[in-house]
C-alpha cells in the first residue's frame, strides 16, 4: 500500500541518515581516511551521502528501533535478515555504505563495501517495495542536472563518485547488474548519446558489447571509451587526472569502428588465412548494421584494414545479410 511505501522510504532515508552519522563519529576515523585514501574530498562524500555500517550484529536494527520502526519493515526494507533458525541481525556489517538514490532524490537501496579484500567485496539491497534492480541507475539524480549532451555509464560506484568529483557530472552505472533495456530507456529520457565507460579488463569489455546493443534499442548514440594502463575510470582519474579522462572522452569510438577493432584485435593481418577470417566475421558484423550509409562507410574501412576491394567485401556482406535474415 501507498503507506507502507511511504514508511518504507521514510526508513530508508533514516538509515542513510544513521550510516552517515557513523561515519563522522570520532571512533570511525579510520573509515574517514579509506575514503580519503581512494581520494574522495569530504565534499563528494557528502554530496552522494557516503556512510558507515558498524561492524556488529545488531547496530542498526537497534539505532532503527529507536527510532520506531519494528522488525518487520527493517526485514521489508533489507537492512536486517533472518537466518534458518529465525535469528535476525544486520545484513550491513563493517562496511561503507552508497545509498543507492532515485530521480526523485528518495534514498531506495544501499551498496555496502569492504574496507580489506575479503569476500564478498560488495553487497547491494536485495529488491523491495521499492528497490527493483534494473529499475534504477545509479547517480541518475545528479547526473540528470547536467549540461553535458552526454552521459557516461560505468561499471561501480567509485567510477562514477571519481567522475562526477573530477567535473564528469554526467556520468551513472547500472548497479552491479547487466544494464537493462529499461535503463537504457531510463538514460534516452535525459540524452541522445551515452559514452560506455566499463572496465578494462575481458569483463568489462565482454559487458561493453552487450551493452552497446541493449542502449542501441533505445536509440542513444553510443560511443566506447577506452582506457589505457588503468583497471577502470577510477583508477585512471585518480593515477592521471581529470583533463587526461577528457581526452578519452574525446577520442571515444563510435560502436561501430569499437566492434571493428575489438574483431581486428583477434587477429595478425599480416597473415592471408587470418585476414580471410577477420573479413567473414567482420563482414557478419556489418551485415547487422541497419542502415546502408553507415554500412557503407564501415565497410570501406574493413576492405583498407584487410587490403581488398570494396567491391569484393560487399559480396560477402551480403551474403551474411541473406543468412542473418
Ligand atoms: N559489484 C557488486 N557485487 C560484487 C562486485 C561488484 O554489486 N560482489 C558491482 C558494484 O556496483 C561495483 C561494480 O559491480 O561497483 C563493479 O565491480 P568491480 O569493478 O569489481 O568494483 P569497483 O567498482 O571497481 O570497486 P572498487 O574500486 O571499490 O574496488
Ligand atoms: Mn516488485
Ligand atoms: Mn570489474
Ligand atoms: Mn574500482
Ligand atoms: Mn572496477
Amino acid at each position: 500500500t501507498a503507506r507502507r511505501r511511504e514508511r518504507l522510504l521514510a526508513l530508508m532515508k533514516d538509515a542513510a541518515r544513521f550510516y552517515y552519522d557513523t561515519l563522522w563519529r570520532p571512533e570511525y576515523t579510520p573509515v574517514q581516511r579509506y575514503f580519503a585514501g581512494r581520494g574522495l574530498s569530504r565534499k563528494t562524500m557528502n554530496r552522494f551521502g557516503l556512510g558507515y555500517a558498524p561492524d556488529s550484529f545488531h547496530a542498526t536494527m537497534d539505532a532503527m528501533q529507536k527510532k520506531g520502526y519494528t522488525k518487520d519493515e527493517l526485514l521489508d526494507a533489507g537492512l536486517v535478515v533472518k537466518n534458518e533458525k529465525g535469528a535476525i541481525y544486520d545484513k550491513f556489517r563493517g562496511r561503507v555504505m552508497f545509498p543507492i538514490i532515485d530521480v526523485r532524490g528518495q534514498v531506495i537501496a544501499f551498496g555496502g563495501r569492504v574496507m580489506d579484500d575479503s569476500k564478498p567485496k560488495y553487497l547491494n539491497s536485495p529488491d523491495t517495495r521499492i528497490f527493483h534492480k534494473g529499475r534504477n541507475l545509479f547517480a541518475l539524480n545528479l547526473a540528470k542536472k547536467t549540461q553535458n549532451d552526454y552521459f557516461i555509464l560505468a561499471e561501480g560506484y567509485m567510477d562514477v563518485i571519481a567522475l562526477h568529483q573530477a567535473g564528469f557530472d554526467s556520468a551513472v552505472a547500472s548497479l552491479g547488474t547487466a544494464l537493462t533495456d529499461e535503463q537504457a530507456r531510463m538514460i534516452a529520457r535525459y540524452t541522445k548519446k551515452i559514452i560506455i565507460s566499463y572496465d578494462a579488463d575481458g569483463a568489462g569489455q565482454a559487458a561493453a558489447q552487450r551493452a552497446i546493443d541493449i542502449l542501441k534499442r533505445a536509440d542513444l548514440q553510443v560511443n566506447v571509451l577506452r582506457i589505457p594502463g588503468a583497471k577502470d575510470p577510477d583508477e585512471f582519474i585518480k593515477a592521471k587526472g581529470a583533463e587526461a579522462f577528457r581526452r578519452l572522452i574525446e577520442q571515444s569510438e563510435g560502436h561501430n569502428a569499437y566492434r571493428l577493432e575489438q574483431i581486428a584485435a583477434k587477429f595478425d593481418l599480416t597473415e592471408d588465412d587470418q585476414r580471410i577470417e577477420f573479413l567473414k566475421q567482420a563482414a557478419w558484423m556489418l551485415a547487422a548494421i541497419p542502415r546502408e550509409i553507415e554500412r557503407e562507410v564501415y565497410m570501406g574501412r574493413v576492405a583498407k584494414m584487410a587490403g581488398v576491394t570494396t567491391d569484393a567485401l560487399r559480396i560477402e556482406v551480403k551474403r551474411a545479410i541473406g543468412q542473418r535474415n
